[in-house]
This record gives C-alpha cells, sequence and structure tokens, in this order.
C-alpha cells in the first residue's frame, strides 16, 4: 500500500504523514530531504543550479541513502548524517532552483520508487508524478500566516520574516507542485495536528 500526502510548504506534510504511517505501523518518506541533501551538497560544493551534471556527477559518486525512520526521516552520505544540516534558512532559499533540475527529479523519483511497499510518502508530487497508482492520496493547504506561525515556533523564528520566505518558495515551487486530480484537499488551518491525522486514517479505504 502507498500513500501519498502532498501540498504547500510548512502545511503539515511530514508531521501527518509521520502519524499516519504510526497508526498504520509502516514507515514514512519525505521526499523534501532528498532536494534539500542535493541543495546541501550543491552549496557546500559551490555549484550552480543552473549547471545539474556537476550536481548528478556528484550524487551518483557518492549515493545518498534516505532512511525512513518513523520518528523522523534521516539522510546519510556514507557515515555522514546530512540531516542536520537539511532545513537551514540557506537550503531553503536554494533548494526550489535544483528542484527544478529535470535531472534531479529524476534522481529523486528513482531512490523513491526503489523503496519497498508499504509506506506513506509526502512531498509535492507524490500523487501526481512519482506514485499516480497511490492507494489514498491527500493534498494539505493552510494559509500563508498560520504556516508561517507555526514554523516560526518550531524554529524560533520571527513569523513575518518566515512568511515572506515561505510565499517566496510557494512561488517557486508552483511547477513542481499540484494536487492530484484524485486527491483530498484538507485545510489545517483549523485543525489539530492529531484531527488531520484522524481526516486522513478516516478516509482510507479498508
Ligand atoms: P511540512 O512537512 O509540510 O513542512 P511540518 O510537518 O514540518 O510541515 O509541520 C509544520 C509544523 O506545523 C509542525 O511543527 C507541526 O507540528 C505544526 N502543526 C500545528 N498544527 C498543525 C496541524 N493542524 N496540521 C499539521 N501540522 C500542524
Ligand atoms: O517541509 P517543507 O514543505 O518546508 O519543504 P520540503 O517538503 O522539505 O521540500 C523542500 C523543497 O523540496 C520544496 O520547497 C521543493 O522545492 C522541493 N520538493 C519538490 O520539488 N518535490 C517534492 N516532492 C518534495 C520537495
Amino acid at each position: 500500500m502507498i500513500v501519498t500526502i502532498d501540498g504547500v510548504a510548512a502545511s503539515g506534510k511530514s508531521s501527518v504523514a509521520s502519524g499516519v504511517a504510526r497508526a498504520l505501523g509502516i514507515p514514512y518518506v519525505s521526499s523534501g530531504f532528498l532536494y534539500r541533501a542535493a541543495t546541501l551538497l550543491a552549496l557546500e560544493a559551490g555549484l550552480p543550479p543552473s549547471d545539474p551534471a556537476p550536481l548528478l556527477a556528484l550524487l551518483r559518486g557518492r549515493p545518498l541513502r534516505l532512511e525512513p525512520l518513523a520518528g523522523g526521516n534521516r539522510v546519510w552520505q556514507g557515515e555522514r548524517d546530512l540531516t542536520p544540516g537539511l532545513h537551514s534558512s540557506r537550503v531553503d532559499a536554494g533548494v526550489s532552483a535544483v528542484a527544478r533540475l529535470p535531472e534531479v527529479r529524476a534522481w529523486v523519483d528513482e531512490e523513491l520508487r526503489a523503496l519497498p511497499e508499504p509506506f506513506v510518502a509526502e512531498g509535492r508530487d507524490m500523487g501526481t508524478n512519482v506514485f499516480p497508482h497511490a492507494d489514498a492520496k491527500f493534498y494539505l493547504t493552510a494559509s500563508p500566516r498560520v504556516r508561517a506561525e507555526r514554523r516560526a515556533q518550531e524554529r524560533g523564528e520571527d513569523a513575518g520574516t518566515v512568511e515572506a520566505a515561505l510565499i517566496e518558495r510557494d512561488r517557486r515551487d508552483a511547477a513542481q507542485s499540484a494536487p492530484a486530480p484524485d486527491a483530498r484537499v484538507i485545510d489545517t488551518g483549523p485543525l489539530t495536528l492529531e484531527g488531520v491525522i484522524g481526516a486522513v486514517l478516516a478516509a482510507l479505504p479498508a
């Protein structure tokens, strides 16, 4: 079984995917972690996002491993745990440009499709491109203000600054983020996290 949870930035995808996966006793995978890891490596190597060839050589030369832990995914490059560096403002600001590269998208899709079922997959295009035959699909939304307040609280940052960055990232991600025609859209704004997880679980096929 595959359940997909897509949505805009900071809409609750990974928290909801984690809760749903725990309730089902299966892993969840955060596709954004792979885009973030590629971005971190590109930034560290000083690679321009306009030229995918050296980045792909780097990703294929020293392969990354997405570890789908129930408590939170991790990304490894050999013995190095890249996870702590994935959610910096620098990676946030650069990730959309890297994620726009078709070669990078193909690399992520290949990594995800190699994972053994069952799992919950979250991201932007899980229900549309990567797993179009998923058993159940969801798309999470919430207003930029609500999302910014949640993320600002999580990171101890200023909500106004976070909101502007989220709006800009949504704009840059628009080409690679859309609800599948058969996805159930959930506005998480008026709901608690447990409420969203409950709504997803209630909508799963028996
Ligand atoms: P995403 O994976 O879409 O970026 P996260 O799962 O990181 O989003 O969620 C952002 C924050 O919002 C988390 O701290 C999460 O606990 C919080 N949150 C608060 N209320 C809700 C809700 N009703 N639905 C989803 N997430 C919520
Ligand atoms: O958690 P948040 O919504 O802030 O970001 P994320 O899910 O970790 O995704 C980070 C970035 O990766 C997004 O802003 C997109 O640019 C890209 N991404 C994508 O293009 N396709 C996906 N399936 C997942 C992420």
